[in-house]
């Protein structure tokens, strides 16, 4: 968590706001007793397990374990950066944010100014496009098939024919070449002197998902080499992290749970306008393992829509392993000859291109369809070939039970035996991908043990036990390391006369941790403080033996040791050690 926003003020904005408003906003919300419930909107399930605690103001689900308070329901459901959720609940709440130096120079600083030159840009270009001087970039795209509202919402724009049009219109706003280069819109000449990159073409910004403009692309307008200019990298736009149309189509990428992908502006411009709004367009790049990352926050379904050429291509399908390795379901759409998915579109209509999206083939069907037609599996040497290529992708799946069918339906595909493909399958190299948070998946929770666990969440639910427990208990007898974590802030806060509430204790803690946390608070706790006193004593006493026998157990492996190397005098301290642990056991039970 950021520290730059200070604590105390967390958590006077988590409690002037509730998280049942906030999430009812988004999700429809169902009483259960005392709490709310609903389809979880993280994962895909038929029965609500997705849980709202008014009381203790953090969800949870139990299916998939996403879990926590306000701010990171804003976090994960609107995609917000931290410091985004805070600043839209601290208005919602109305608190006034301190300004920290800190804070300003992260959303300060160099990208600050190049957004701000491209948003500039942006307009100018917008602009030309609809003055007089845009009649003939207006008719193309018109013409073309893009609406005026298109145009709008995307910001297409013209640069001038001219090579100092947007550097006039920009020095003007006294902003510095130095500058305009770093944002990639201006070209040092050899000579000295700088020149606009783009000249007479029709502009494509591209915008991230914070709608900020990242970089541009640009075409002609007829049919002259190269078809396409685009921004350089610079320090806001890094090709291979970002994806055109993201910014709009989001939300119904979340919805539907799937995401279409083709390759150009006008690929996604024209499916987008005429209704498929879950679409993005790569840019004519191999996609990168960040971009299926950033999907796969949003949609674990993707459609690849290729021209035939490109769609038959073995580098484009080896390209689409990597969804397989984000564990993401990935089908292939093969347009017809000749059609990419904006003249697909022209030609067909909306609804036939929605057909080919619903009749995708998945990546196994298609590649062997595809390699089938390229070898004669009759031949032996050919047979080899299709099995080893198909490999490269069933070893891609890190699910047993789907590798597993795949390499059944590949030995009935190609009739071959099963033995044989389990075989080969074993030289398959896979070079591992370094994991991340989201590959890594869901820690177990239910591996905790459940004493500690018990213990955490009684605390939890009555504040008065904490310091009963700490006097019995240091946060280092819990030998679960996040448990531990949480019992050492709860005792720490409680020492500071704070009140301990799962909400605030969250903005402490990992994403790990706290869904343990926002579990437990869900789970079924003492039925009478009578009960709960029972339950205490127990659970302390349990934990005490455990933590002697682990002790007992560390000191023996340390005697034998100290046995070993001959060290007497630590073998001395340690024996000593060993026998006034027993009695303390024998003292206390
Ligand atoms: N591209 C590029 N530079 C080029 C050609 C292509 O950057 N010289 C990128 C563009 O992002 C383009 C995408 O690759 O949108 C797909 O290229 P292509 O299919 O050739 O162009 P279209 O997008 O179909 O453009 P149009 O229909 O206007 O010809
Ligand atoms: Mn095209």
């Amino acid at each position: 968590m950021p520290g730059h926003i200070p604590e105390n003020i967390l958590d006077d904005i988590l409690s002037r706001v509730d998280i049942v408003e906030i999430i009812a906003g988004s999700l429809p919300l169902k009483r259960a007793g005392r709490n709310f419930k609903a389809c979880c909107p993280f994962h895909h399930e038929k029965t609500a397990s997705f849980m709202v605690s008014p009381d203790r103001q953090i969800y949870h689900c139990f299916g998939c374990g996403e879990s926590g308070n306000a701010f990171k329901f804003l976090m994960r459901y609107e995609r917000m950066d931290f410091p985004e959720a805070v600043e839209t609940l601290a208005q919602k709440a109305g608190v006034i944010l301190p300004k920290d130096e800190s804070y300003e120079h992260q959303s300060g600083g160099q990208s600050t100014h190049l957004y701000k030159i491209n948003e500039l840009a942006a307009n100018f270009y917008a602009h030309h496009l609809n003055s007089s001087e845009g009649l003939k970039a207006k008719d193309y795209l018109l013409k073309r098939g893009i609406k005026q509202e298109t145009i709008s919402a995307l910001k297409l724009g013209l640069a001038p024919d001219k090579w100092d049009g947007l550097i006039s219109y920009l020095r003007s706003k006294s902003i510095s070449l130095n500058l305009l280069e770093k944002a990639g819109l201006v070209i040092n000449k050899d000579g000295g002197g700088y020149y606009d990159r783009f000249r007479n073409r029709v502009i494509f910004p591209i915008f991230d998902l914070k709608e900020r403009i990242l970089g541009f692309g640009a075409r002609v307008l007829d049919n002259n080499l190269p078809k396409y200019v685009n921004s350089p990298e610079t320090p806001v736009y890094i090709k291979g992290k970002n994806l055109y149309g993201f910014n709009l189509a989001k939300d119904s990428i979340r919805d539907s749970d799937c995401v279409a992908i083709v390759e150009g502006y006008l690929d996604f411009l024209v499916p987008y306008q005429e209704g498929v709004k879950n679409i993005v367009a790569s840019l004519g790049t191999a996609l990168t393992i960040e971009q299926a990352r950033l999907l796969k926050r949003y949609a674990h379904n993707v459609v690849m829509i290729y021209d035939a050429d490109t769609a038959g291509e073995m580098a484009t399908l080896r390209s689409l392993d990597i969804f397989i390795e984000e564990e993401m379901n990935v089908r292939i759409v093969s347009l017809p000859k000749g059609l990419d998915p904006d003249l697909f579109v022209r030609k067909h209509g909306v609804e036939a291109f929605k057909e080919m999206i619903v009749k995708a083939q998945n990546i196994f069907d298609y590649k062997l369809g595809v390699l089938k037609s390229r070898y004669n599996i009759k031949e032996i040497d050919d047979l080899a070939k299709v099995s080893s290529l198909m490999l490269e992708t069933i070893a891609k799946f890190k699910n047993a039970v789907l590798k597993s069918e795949y390499l059944k339906k590949l030995a009935q595909g190609l009739n071959i035996k099963e033995e044989a493909l389990l075989e080969e399958i074993k030289k398959v190299k896979t070079v591992k991908v370094s994991l991340n948070q989201h590959s890594a998946g869901i820690r177990k929770v239910s591996n905790v043990n459940p004493t500690e666990k018990l213990l955490m969440s009684l605390m939890l639910e009555e504040n008065g036990l904490i310091n009963r427990i700490k006097e019995a208990l240091g946060p280092n007898d819990f030998q679960d390391e996040r448990i531990s974590r949480v019992v050492s802030i709860m005792f720490d806060l409680v020492g500071e006369g704070k009140k301990v509430e799962p909400q605030i204790l969250m903005n402490h803690l990992g994403d790990d941790i706290s869904e343990l946390v926002c579990e437990s608070v869900f789970l079924p706790q003492a039925q009478s403080d009578a009960h709960r006193e029972k339950v205490v004593t127990d659970c302390i006493q349990r934990m005490k033996n455990e933590s002697m026998k682990l002790e007992r157990a560390r000191l023996h492996e340390q005697i034998k040791i100290a046995q070993s190397s001959g060290d007497k005098e630590r073998l001395e301290m340690l024996t000593q050690e060993f026998h006034s642990l027993i009695k303390t056991k024998a003292g206390k039970s």
